[in-house]
């Protein structure tokens, strides 16, 4: 049954203080509780009984203020606990016991390896006792944690440790004091043989704090970049929002099985381990960059969604498209702006904008769930992100720094709305976004259409907008958006020309300016040109829409040459590649032009080009992308397109991928700065052109890399390459690099994932049989992403092969996993959600495969939520 918004009402009670005692054991662990409940003034008086959320647990006791409750008293159900009668204010005692051993779920306190470790967020705190467990209840927590001394060295919790004894029975204990109000989503605990790597940092203000990161004892070794990204992080919330660290330690604790990324709890941040551990050889620069970014990320929760948390669950956005916001400005200013706009965009174009237009299609802040873990989702995080960087651009950089300060001075404390966020935008700049808050409230993706029209005899240039959203499921009708269309205008020699608009008495400087739009339709004349301007329409991709334009090839070569914005420079070059790629899926004879590769000639051999630019730019769009381009996907044509243009790039520009090959070898030690990774990502870009075109001296190249590299960017690349050529030398790459790195899991997860992502004929037989590998575990998410999702969503014509047998194996995975690990059971299923866009056949077999899990009984809410949406 769904939770509606409309239905949120404020907690009949409020929690001001909890105390909590573990005695951790992983077979039995037994959880005392005592909570001090109060009456919330605020909310109508309900029948006098009071219900707390409570889910796998052994109630063993419950007293209020110290009289044991009698089973007359309360009732126990599978979700919760009910006692009839309460005071206005009082102290509830609970004993329960839970199993984390036996938790697969990985949600509540949970085994890992040989670890005891907690994930509450959204609602796994109810796994661990009896509560009110929503975050609008804020409490502070006093947490003692109680285990056998020789296991559990390590006892962790939130905020500072404030007393430790030895018990007599070789166990121990440790106390830990919050004196921050949290809500329970935010509670975490850690017991382990855990080693921990130190550092400190000093504050704006001067304090000095202590940084810890716990691992395993062999991974000592790779934490140096973590730490670092960290004190950077601390540094860059001080100067860029003024936000500075509130408790004295800030620890940070790698776990190796993990549904997520990484968890936001309060003083301790508990990580997915691949977020955490990096050394050069066992980690790509891919990894150091998820690394930073997300160790950002969890820090600056501490303020956007920690100090100031969300209402309710509808409200996760305000949260996450927030600090996913601040975690991309963040990697903008420590490495290239262009180049992060350029992936975040590429990754809201290929997760964001199909999932906007399909059937799970929902708004930034959602009218209704049913199960609040399926809406972690891309449009949550990261169009929510779009949603507060246009607002940054509406208001401008010094008014919207106003309303961010207003933002966490004035809701400091408290779980607030997105409408809070919103109201503060308004307050400091004296803006009205009433109808911006349609963001938060419509789905789908807006698609302007832009026209252009030069006048030469007036030296005018009008630019006709209009905006379109198609209908999305529960929303038929959709009201026009507000949208920053951010535009530069650029003469015959590539100059920047003044954007001036009709009626104004003088021309702006010359440079990018906003338009915004409001209406389904604009017209915007620009005068005082006297030539045909080309545009570059959405710089910077100033919204999250789509653009359909009137803007010929030669134009687009053009903005790629000429353009000084860095995203529409990526951008032009892609929409060429794009529409190549499409021709060529329609008519394999479609013939390559001269002047596109004469394009991409030169921009290899600008000297000036800054490399990481120049690799996004070379890089063709992916086949998962291009299949949103298409009405109905040409799954084996995009395959075939995309391997021909590939071939082709790589013959004609034989020799300038060689030199730029050859210029960027790897000298003295891996450095992780933007200008080596830029040049490994060029380097190992020319050598994927060179090998996919079966050229020799590629190859040979290629396998001498893979044997002679020391950091595994270069590493990873080859192997790729070799294991997508298949045959003897592939195999023998494999064997050796797994012998190589038996024991490093995070390695082997690289391992199964080069396999089940080369899109060779015999992948899904292969991905199969390494189901039975014995490094292969249903049990550790990060190795069952690995396997499963690599194939599914990064092999497409091989999952999507015409016989079905990709979706049938998918299937089984999901079945198998849901009654295990049910959040992972429906990321799992995600690929098949995209069913109505393929051929009737292979729409055929998708449905039958979602009608056979929603067939098979027992879901979980999660699958079940997924597959009932996709099927209506
Ligand atoms: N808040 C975490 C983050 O930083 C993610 C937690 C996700 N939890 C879940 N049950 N889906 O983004
Ligand atoms: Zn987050």
């Amino acid at each position: 049954h769904p939770i509606y918004l409309k239905d949120y009402r404020p907690p009949e009670f409020l929690i001001e203080q909890v105390e909590l005692r573990f005695e951790l054991d992983p077979e039995h662990t037994r959880v005392e509780s005592r909570l001090a409940l109060r009456r919330n003034p605020a909310a109508t008086r309900g029948d006098g009984s009071l219900r707390l959320h409570g889910e796998q647990l052994t109630l063993m006791q419950v007293a209020i203020d110290g009289h044991a409750l009698t089973p007359a008293e309360y009732r126990v159900d599978a979700e919760g606990l009910t006692m009839h009668r309460v005071p206005d204010r009082f102290t509830l005692e609970t004993q329960v016991e839970i199993h984390p051993s036996l938790n697969t779920a990985l949600e509540g306190l949970y085994q890992s390896g040989d670890m005891l470790c907690t994930q509450c967020e959204a609602e796994g705190f109810r796994r661990l006792t009896y509560f009110l467990d929503r975050p609008d209840v804020m409490a502070r927590y006093t947490t003692t944690l109680v285990a056998d001394r020789t296991r559990f060295p390590v006892l962790l919790s939130n905020g500072n440790p404030v007393a430790r004894t030895d018990l007599e029975d070789g166990r121990h204990s440790v106390t830990w004091d919050d004196p921050f109000p949290k809500p329970s989503y935010l509670f975490a605990l850690v017991a382990g043989d855990l080693r921990a790597v130190e550092d400190s940092f000093v504050t704006a203000s001067g304090r000095e704090i202590q940084l810890q990161i716990f691992v395993e004892p062999h991974n000592l070794d790779k934490c140096d970049h973590a730490m670092r990204s960290l004190k950077k992080a601390m540094r860059w919330d001080e100067e860029r929002f003024g936000r500075e660290y509130d408790l004295d330690i800030f620890m940070i604790v790698a776990v190796s099985h993990f549904n997520m990324g990484a968890m936001e709890n309060k003083g301790l941040n508990i990580f997915n381990d691949k977020f955490v551990l990096a050394r050069p050889d066992t980690a790509t620069d891919v990894d150091f960059d998820g690394i930073e970014s997300v160790i950002a990320h969890e820090y600056f929760h501490n303020w956007t969604g920690n100090r100031i948390t969300c209402r309710d669950w509808f409200q996760l956005s305000l949260k996450e498209g927030f600090t996913v916001y601040r975690d991309q400005e963040f990697s903008a200013d420590v490495g290239s702006r262009a180049v992060k706009r350029i992936s975040d965009v590429r990754t809201l174009r290929a997760h964001q904008f199909p999932e906007d237009a399909g059937p799970l299609a929902h708004p930034v802040r959602p009218e209704s769930y049913i199960e609040i873990n399926n809406f972690y989702t891309t449009t949550v995080y990261d169009k929510g992100a779009e949603v507060v960087r246009m607002q940054a651009a509406l208001l401008g950089p010094e008014s919207f720094r106003r309303a961010t300060d207003r933002y966490f001075e004035r809701h400091d404390g408290q779980a607030v709305t997105t409408e809070d966020f919103v109201r503060c935008m308004e307050d400091a700049s004296g803006r009205d976004l009433t109808q911006f808050r349609r963001w938060y409230e419509q789905a789908g993706t807006p698609e302007l259409s832009i026209q252009s029209k030069y006048d030469a005899t007036a030296g005018t240039y009008t630019l006709s907008v209009r905006q379109e959203t198609a209908a999305t499921p529960g929303q038929p009708v959709k009201y026009p958006f507000h949208i920053p269309l951010t535009i530069g205008l650029l003469g015959a020699e590539g100059q920047a020309l003044p954007v001036w608009l009709a009626g104004e008495s003088a021309p702006p400087a010359p440079g990018t300016r906003l338009l915004e739009l409001t209406e389904r339709a604009h017209e915007f004349t620009l005068v005082g040109l006297t030539e045909r301007p080309v545009p570059s329409l959405l710089r910077g991709f100033s919204a999250p829409v789509r653009v359909r334009d009137d803007l010929s090839d030669a134009d687009r070569m053009f903005l790629m040459a000429h353009d000084s914005d860095g995203f529409n420079r990526w951008d032009a070059a892609q929409t060429l590649h794009e529409r190549l790629l499409l021709a060529l899926t329609d008519d394999a004879d479609h013939p390559i032009p001269e002047d596109y590769i004469a394009a991409f000639q030169r921009a290899l051999r600008d000297p000036s080009a800054d490399r990481a630019l120049l690799a996004e730019v070379l890089t063709l769009p992916s086949e998962t992308y291009l299949s949103d381009r298409m009405t109905v996907v040409d799954v084996d044509g995009l395959h075939r397109a995309h391997r021909q243009l590939t071939r082709c790039i790589g013959e004609r520009l034989r020799a300038d991928l060689l030199a730029v090959y050859h210029d960027s070898a790897e000298t003295g030690d891996y450095v992780f700065s933007p200008e080596a990774v830029g040049r490994r990502a060029l380097k190992n870009l020319a050598l994927a052109y060179l090998v996919r075109a079966e050229d020799g001296e590629g190859l040979a190249l290629c396998r001498a890399q893979f044997e002679a590299a020391h950091n595994m960017t270069d590493v990873m690349a080859a192997l790729r390459l070799l294991t997508e050529q298949g045959g003897a030398a592939a195999e023998a790459a494999l064997d050796a690099f797994h012998r190589r790195w038996a024991g490093e899991s995070l390695v082997l997860d690289k391992w199964f994932a080069v396999q089940a992502a080369a899109p060779r004929a015999d992948a899904l037989t292969r991905v199969m049989a390494l189901l039975h590998h014995p490094d292969y575990s249903a049990r550790n998410p990060n190795r069952v992403r690995s396997l499963v999702s690599t194939f599914s969503n990064l092999n497409q014509v091989r999952f999507h092969a015409a016989d079905g047998a990709g979706y049938r194996f998918l299937v089984g995975q999901v079945l198998e996993l849901d009654p295990a690990n049910p959040q992972l059971a429906a990321r799992l299923l995600k690929p098949l959600v995209r069913w109505r866009r393929f051929d009737p056949e292979r729409q055929r077999l998708m449905r039958t495969e979602l009608e056979r899990v929603l067939g098979s009984g027992e879901l979980s809410s999660d699958v079940f939520e997924v597959v009932s949406k996709a099927l209506a």
